[in-house]
């Protein structure tokens, strides 16, 4: 949205999908350490974000949001004072409706959403240090253009504060019309594509909840001409090293993100992660293609059936390249390739480098994606982002 502070997709931590509305502030303080210990943040991650359940089930007599004092005694203020005292920023949930989602499916007391309360609420947040707001819609009716304006009333608030307040909203929750049908980019920097990803590699009963990784991808990377510095398609948190998906799960899980150009908030508890699924998650050559300065989403530029190739162009005229592999055994994936020259192939998974006249392909394992960056030869027409064939240009060779 414009005056948005995400110029690249944000990347961070979120509570919810290892401990939904148990949140406590130990927890979260734990998850700052271990985001510090465990080199995330090094790594560029920064947004450590309190989901549904942190917040006292009644307003205050000035009809002021605040914590829960069971679950979070220190209360916010403190709570943004510690993460930033780590020198990460501090991100919170909420709804524009009266009640969040966990209010609307009872398993929390209360009716404490912001409607009706936006700029309060905003400037509650401002005033605890609030780097970050999920803004989820959790009521079972509302039209697209109810959505669009009490969204846009959220982002005004939030934006009269002065601080700068990374808006990332859920248009999705209750099955209201999903993030799908619309292009906020005006109205959000992030906005969910579909409902709720769960740690589950395809869903083949429904492309509704609950989303696995396939059909997650499926919705979203049509969108992909959306994404862009400022206002970013967001295909939900991260399940990589969630007990549902398998190692080669969680790299290709990541590996797409990483090229569809969204958010990389991890969703596993990072206190306990295996040092493997943290490798997965700071693997350098992978954030700095999510993070590219030219917010290209990666787009499918072939679709084979068991295999697809994935591609995002990149700022300095080179190419990542994801041959993704669906099916249920080892294959070769269709090759893919740029023309018009020798190109260095890197592997971005392990950083090794071999040399290519155009054409790439790889063995990639049952759900596994190999993912390549092309650099050389001249450079691909980075400004429009868009992946041609030209015949003798250097575009992607797409058929
Ligand atoms: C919805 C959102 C989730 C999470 C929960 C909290 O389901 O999609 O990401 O925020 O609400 O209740």
């Amino acid at each position: 949205a414009p005056g948005s502070p995400a110029l690249t997709p944000p990347m961070g931590w979120n509570s919810w999908n290892s401990f939904g509305c148990g949140i406590t502030e130990a927890q979260v303080r734990q998850a700052a350490d271990a985001m510090v210990s465990s080199g995330m943040k090094d790594a560029g991650y920064q947004y450590v974000v309190v989901d549904d359940c942190w917040f006292d089930p009644q307003r205050d007599a000035q009809g002021n949001l605040r914590a829960n004092p069971t679950k979070f005694p220190s209360g916010m203020k403190a709570l943004g004072d510690y993460i930033h005292s780590k020198g990460l920023k501090f991100g919170i949930y909420q709804a524009p409706n009266e009640v969040t989602c966990a209010q609307g499916v009872g398993t929390y007391p209360g009716a404490t959403g912001s409607k009706g309360h936006e700029a309060q609420d905003a400037a509650t947040f401002a005033s605890w240090g609030v780097d970050y707001l999920k803004y989820d819609w959790c009521s079972g009716s509302g039209t697209l253009s109810e959505q669009v304006e009490r969204f846009t009333i959220m982002r005004d608030a939030l934006r009269a504060t002065g601080r700068p307040i990374v808006y990332s909203i859920n248009p999705n929750s209750f099955h209201a019309p999903t993030g799908d049908k619309y292009n906020w980019g005006e109205v959000a920097d992030l906005w969910r594509t579909t409902e709720d990803l769960l740690d589950i590699w395809q869903n083949n009963n429904t492309n509704s909840y609950p989303m696995g990784v396939g059909n997650v991808l499926d919705v979203t990377a049509p969108l992909a001409a959306q994404s862009g510095p400022g206002h970013w398609n967001d295909p939900d948190m991260l399940v990589v090293g969630r007990p549902g998906l398998s190692l080669t799960e969680s790299r290709a899980h990541f590996a797409l993100w990483a090229l569809m150009a969204a958010p990389l908030m991890a969703g596993n508890d990072i206190r306990t992660m295996s040092a493997d699924v943290s490798a997965i998650l700071r693997n350098p050559r992978l954030v700095a293609v999510n993070q590219d300065p030219l917010g290209a989403g990666g787009r499918r530029v072939r679709d084979d059936g068991a295999t697809e190739v994935f591609a995002k162009p990149l700022a300095d005229g080179s190419v990542a390249v994801g041959l993704f592999n669906r099916g249920g055994s080892t294959t070769t994936a269709t090759q893919v390739g740029l023309t018009g020259g020798s190109f260095t192939l890197t592997d971005l998974w392990t950083g090794g480098t071999s040399s290519t006249s155009g054409q790439i392909s790889a063995s990639v394992p049952a759900h596994g994606v190999a993912v390549f960056k092309m650099t050389g030869g001249s450079p691909l027409d980075a400004t429009t982002a868009r992946l041609r064939s030209t015949g003798s240009g250097r575009c992607l060779d797409v058929d």
